[in-house]
């Protein structure tokens, strides 16, 4: 059995825990994958003093490793969209296989990529790239291949998760995003965590593994957390409910609903109680009903068990000599459906409202009014005597599930009543029935 050449491209993050995994669990991993898995090429930008290469050779030319005969397979760890993109179509041209980490270049790439793979033979492999050392793309792919996928959500960006965590404790916003840098969690733009950006990667990727369809991370809506207040935090709490960043992908009839957004969840779900770091993903299968997986979502050696577990799998199917185990989204490739993805005004979900209205007589019942006249049902009410300030009071309401088409209408009608002040405040909420 021949020993496998791992060539790592990028000792960031996750290239040094990488490496330092490979080395520490070097027997262990070899006993897993059947034969010796060894780091012969490393090119990055910089050094890292830190990480010991000993005599591996060691370039700032990340092609030196894709020209090298003997590498088989292109760890890409570099991040980032373009470079990535051409750094892998030149691995694959040259018939190596990929592991890669990256997940905004899976998202927008993916179906070139794996295009080319198929070409070629060879496997790209990307599980590293989905909420860090979860092995949820394994287990869509596989632990659930019997199931029709209902619906997913998941907290899939750990330093949004770990922002929100320690916004609940009172935090301050900047401090905790500059404490989530500091621990390797946050990405090189750290706006594509806070925005909502990583997530709805990371959810395109999940969307196309579990429902077959190409990937479409442009048709993905994304919301980020910047806009969330401590207020309605705490009373979605007060209403029973918790607010989650979550990425949704769910089927209907009309199409597939693939959003990003704060999502206030029942504090008793499991989801509600996934805090720090750490990611969840929720599945809904026919069969196996709902399950969820969790563990954390970023970090050096976290994310590196999931690179590595790529890296064995590609050593398994090198030394056994069959390539491609798993088809790349997991159904075969004639089998990936364009299923339309639905515009916004087409989802389906309940809503936590929060209306800044002037205390007259009324107000409430104009404000029941049209939501009774769109069709939406109420599902609770609050109001504070105590928040009463210069005549202004807010009002908090929670509906039932509704078309986003017939909210929208009825918020636009809210706040043109001369008794309701600016902007209403509107985060979605699922209770996963
Ligand atoms: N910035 C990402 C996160 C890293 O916080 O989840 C893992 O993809």
């Amino acid at each position: 059995m021949k020993d496998v050449n791992v060539g790592i491209c990028g000792l960031g993050t996750v290239g040094g825990g990488t490496f330092n995994v490979l080395e520490r669990n070097a027997k262990l991993i070899a006993g897993r994958a059947g034969c010796r898995i060894q780091v012969s090429r490393v090119a990055s930008r910089r050094h890292r003093s830190d990480i010991q290469l000993g005599n591996i050779p060691f370039s700032t030319d990340i092609y030196d490793v894709v020209q090298d005969p003997d590498v088989d397979v292109v760890v890409e760890l570099i991040g980032g969209y373009d470079a990535a993109r051409e750094l892998v179509l030149a691995a694959i041209a040259e018939g190596k296989h990929v592991v890669t980490a990256n997940k905004a270049m899976i998202a927008v790439h993916g179906n070139e990529i794996f295009e080319a793979a198929k070409e070629k033979n060879v496997i790209v492999a990307y599980e590293a790239g989905v909420a860090g050392g979860i092995p949820i793309i394994k287990s869509i792919r596989e632990g659930l291949a019997a199931n029709r996928v209902n619906w997913l959500a998941g907290i899939i960006n750990g330093t949004g998760n770990y922002i929100l965590t320690e916004m609940r404790a009172g935090r301050d916003f900047e401090e905790v995003l500059k404490e989530a840098q500091d621990l390797g969690y946050a990405e090189a733009d750290p706006t594509f965590d806070v925005e909502g950006v990583d997530a709805a990667h990371k959810l395109t990727i999940m969307a196309s593994a579990a429902f077959g369809v190409p990937l479409q991370f442009e048709r993905a809506y994304t919301e980020g957390i910047g806009s969330l207040t401590p207020y309605d935090i705490s009373h979605a709490e007060a209403l029973g409910y918790r607010v989650k960043h979550l990425g949704i992908a769910r089927a209907r009839e009309e199409g597939l609903e693939l959003r990003v957004h704060p999502t206030l969840v029942p504090v008793n779900h499991m989801i509600a109680k996934v805090d720090g770091v750490l990611n969840a993903i929720v599945v809904d299968g026919d069969a196996v009903g709902q399950t969820m997986y969790t563990g954390p979502g970023a970090g050096d050696e976290a994310t590196a068990s999931a690179v590595i577990a790529d890296i064995i799998d590609v050593a398994r199917s090198v030394s056994c000599g069959s390539n491609q185990r798993v088809p790349y989204l997991g159904f075969d490739t004639d089998s990936i459906v364009d299923h339309q993805i639905l515009p916004m005004d087409e989802i389906r979900s309940a809503y936590y409202l929060r209306i800044q209205a002037y205390d007259r007589p009324g107000v409430l019942a104009k404000v029941a009014s049209i939501l009774s006249e769109h069709g939406i049902n109420i599902e609770s009410i609050m109001q504070k005597e105590s928040e009463l300030h210069d005549g202004r009071i807010p009002v908090i309401i929670l509906t039932h599930t509704v078309q986003e088409r017939q909210i929208n209408q009825a918020i636009a009608q809210m706040e043109s009543l001369p008794d309701v002040e600016g902007k209403v405040v509107r985060i979605r909420a699922e209770n996963f029935v």
